[in-house]
C-alpha cells in the first residue's frame, strides 16, 4: 500500500511539495488549506498531471481535516511567507498560531505521523509542532539544514567550478542570520575545501548562504523561496520512507547534545523508519562551539516569546 502525506498549506512550498512527492512516487498526497478551492485547484492538477508522468498517486485537496486521516507523514507548510524587508523572527506570533492551530488538527486524525516541520521561524515553529502533538522527539523534525547546505554546496561547486555532488558538508545551529556553515567538515570529493579556495572567497560563500533565503525573498519581491525548500522535504521524506539511515542536517530537540537541552536546533541526524534515528555528536572547536551556542540562543529567544 502507497504511503499517505499530508501537506498542510497548500501555497507555494506545500503545493511544490506535493508535485515532487508525486513526481517521485513516494506517497498519496493530501493537500489542505484554509484557503477554499485553492487545494483542490492544485491536487486534481497535479493528479490530471499523472497520466502524462507517469504516476499513480492519489493527489487530492481539501479544507477538511477528516481527509488527513492516518497519514504516516505530515509536512507543516502552512502560514506566512516572508516579505521584503521582513526577518523571519517577525513572522514569529502570526505563524505561531497557525502552526498550533493546524497541529492540533492534524495530530488528531493521524496520531503516528511524524512531522516534518517548514514554516517559519523554523526553530520555533518546530519547538511548537513538538510540544503541541505531545509526540517523541523522534517523530518531530524541523527541515532548514538540507535547504541552508543546498546553498552553501551550490554556491562553493559554482566558485570552483566543480559538480554540486563533489560538494559534501552541512550547516548546523538555528535557521537564521546566525546559521553556523562549517569549513572544517565541509570537502570536495574528498579533499578539505580549505585546500582549495582562499579563506576570504570561503567567508563570502558563508556569508551568503547565511543571508541564502533574504536573498531569493529581495528577488522574487512576494514571497519565499521554495523549489530548494520542497526539494530538501522530499529527501527527508524518502530517507523515512526508504528507511535510508541517511544522516543529514536537521532541526532537532536537543536533550543535552552539544551541551544544548530543551532546543531546537540544526544538527546532523541520522533519518530512518522511525524518523529522527540518531543526533549525530561531532566534536567542534571552541570558536564553532561558541558560534552554536550564539545560534542557539537566538532560537531561545524567539521560543520564550511564544512560550512553548
Ligand atoms: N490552515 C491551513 N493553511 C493555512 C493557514 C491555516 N490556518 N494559514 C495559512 N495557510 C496557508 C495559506 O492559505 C497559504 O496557501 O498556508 C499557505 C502558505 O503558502 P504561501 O503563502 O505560498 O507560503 P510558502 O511560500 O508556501 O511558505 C510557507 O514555509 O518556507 C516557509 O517562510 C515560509 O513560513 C513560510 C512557509
Amino acid at each position: 500500500m502507497r504511503k499517505k502525506v499530508t501537506v498542510v498549506g497548500a501555497g507555494n512550498v506545500g503545493a511544490t511539495t506535493a508535485h515532487r512527492l508525486a513526481d517521485k512516487q513516494l506517497a498519496d498526497v493530501v493537500l489542505i488549506d484554509i484557503l477554499e478551492g485553492i487545494p483542490q485547484g492544485k491536487g486534481l492538477d497535479l493528479l490530471e498531471a499523472g497520466p502524462i508522468e507517469g504516476y499513480d498517486c492519489r493527489v487530492r485537496g481539501t479544507n477538511d481535516y477528516a481527509d488527513t486521516a492516518n497519514s504516516d507523514l505530515v509536512v507543516m507548510t502552512a502560514g506566512f511567507p516572508r516579505k521584503p524587508g521582513m526577518s523571519r523572527d517577525d513572522l514569529l506570533k502570526a505563524n505561531f498560531d497557525v502552526v498550533k492551530g493546524t497541529i492540533e488538527k492534524v495530530v488528531k486524525h493521524s496520531p503516528d505521523c511524524i512531522l516534518i516541520v517548514v514554516t517559519n521561524p523554523l526553530d520555533a515553529m518546530a519547538q511548537t509542532a513538538l510540544k503541541v502533538s505531545g509526540f517523541s522527539r523522534n517523530r518531530v523534525i524541523g527541515m532548514a539544514g538540507i535547504l541552508d547546505t543546498a546553498r552553501y554546496r551550490t554556491f562553493i561547486a559554482e566558485a570552483l567550478n566543480v559538480s554540486v555532488q563533489n560538494v559534501q558538508g552541512f550547516v548546523l545551529g538555528g535557521h537564521g542570520d546566525t546559521m553556523v556553515p562549517v569549513p572544517r567538515y565541509t570537502t570536495v570529493a574528498g579533499i578539505p575545501v580549505a585546500e582549495l579556495m582562499p579563506k576570504d572567497k570561503l567567508d563570502a560563500i558563508i556569508e551568503r548562504t547565511r543571508k541564502g533565503g533574504g536573498e531569493i525573498v529581495a528577488l522574487l519581491k512576494a514571497g519565499s523561496a521554495y523549489y530548494a525548500p520542497s526539494a530538501a522535504v522530499v529527501e527527508m521524506v524518502d530517507a523515512i520512507f526508504n528507511d535510508r539511515k541517511k544522516v543529514l542536517p536537521c532541526a532537532a530537540y536537543l536533550e543535552g547534545e552539544y551541551g544544548i537541552k530543551g532546543l531546537f536546533v540544526g544538527v546532523p541526524v541520522k533519518l530512518g523508519a522511525k524518523g529522527i534515528e540518531q543526533i549525530i555528536e561531532i566534536k567542534l572547536t571552541a570558536e564553532e562551539k561558541a558560534a552554536l551556542d550564539k545560534s542557539a540562543a537566538s532560537v531561545k529567544e524567539l521560543v520564550q516569546i511564544v512560550g512553548v
